[in-house]
């Protein structure tokens, strides 16, 4: 089967970002994060991957779209990209201390949603902390694209698994003009 990632050039989706994603950026900066085991859940084109590997953690990049790995291990091929499916993972237990999501968890149906927070509280170290970048509800011009949330969203779905240490309103960057809304979330794991 032919998909997105086979037929057209990455850097022209909507989400593509060069970039290290800026909110995150801002919180690894602010937390003095500087190393660890860091999972890119849902890397697609696989620029956080490259970007965080630069600043020297050691980076895993997964997605379910064998293409999109493919031109990830292309573009570099010292980070461990693979293909894998957040909701039947075969990633091990506690073997992240942070998973970036930038664009996985909101393009899920809701029926998933419970799926998702299991696979993910089981590969997150106990002291990890999660990153989650997903469209806003405030996000009301375009009227394509992924599932929107609100902060009260975000804690009745992960709240039962995780504590909610910060959400703040963003934008999603990358090639849309405006960027769209979006919310940023760090998370640790409840034990
Ligand atoms: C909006 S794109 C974001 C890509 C990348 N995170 C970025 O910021 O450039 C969402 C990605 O999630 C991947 N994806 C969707 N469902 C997935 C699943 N169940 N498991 C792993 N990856 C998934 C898609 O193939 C796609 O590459």
């Amino acid at each position: 089967m032919k998909t997105m990632f086979s037929r057209q050039d990455v850097k022209t989706m909507p989400w593509y970002n060069e970039k290290l994603d800026a909110d995150l950026e801002n919180e690894l900066k602010r937390r003095k994060i500087t190393k660890g085991r860091f999972l890119d859940l849902g890397t697609g084109p696989g620029t956080q991957a490259i970007q965080l590997s630069k600043i020297g953690f050691d980076v895993t990049g997964t997605d379910l779209s064998e293409n999109a790995i493919q031109k990830a291990r292309d573009l570099d091929g010292r980070i461990n990209f693979m293909v894998d499916d957040i909701l039947n993972s075969r990633l091990e237990k506690n073997s992240f201390d942070y998973v970036l999501d930038r664009g996985c968890f909101h393009v899920l149906s809701a029926d998933k949603r419970n799926q998702y927070c299991r696979y993910l509280h089981n590969i997150l170290d106990d002291n990890g902390l999660f990153f989650l970048k997903c469209f806003s509800i405030k996000e009301t011009k375009l009227d394509y694209g992924p599932y929107r949330f609100s902060e009260e969203d975000i804690k009745n779905i992960f709240g039962k698994d995780f504590v909610i240490e910060s959400v703040i309103d963003t934008v999603y960057q990358g090639t849309l003009d405006p960027f769209p809304k979006a919310l940023f979330t760090v998370m640790g794991k409840k034990k």
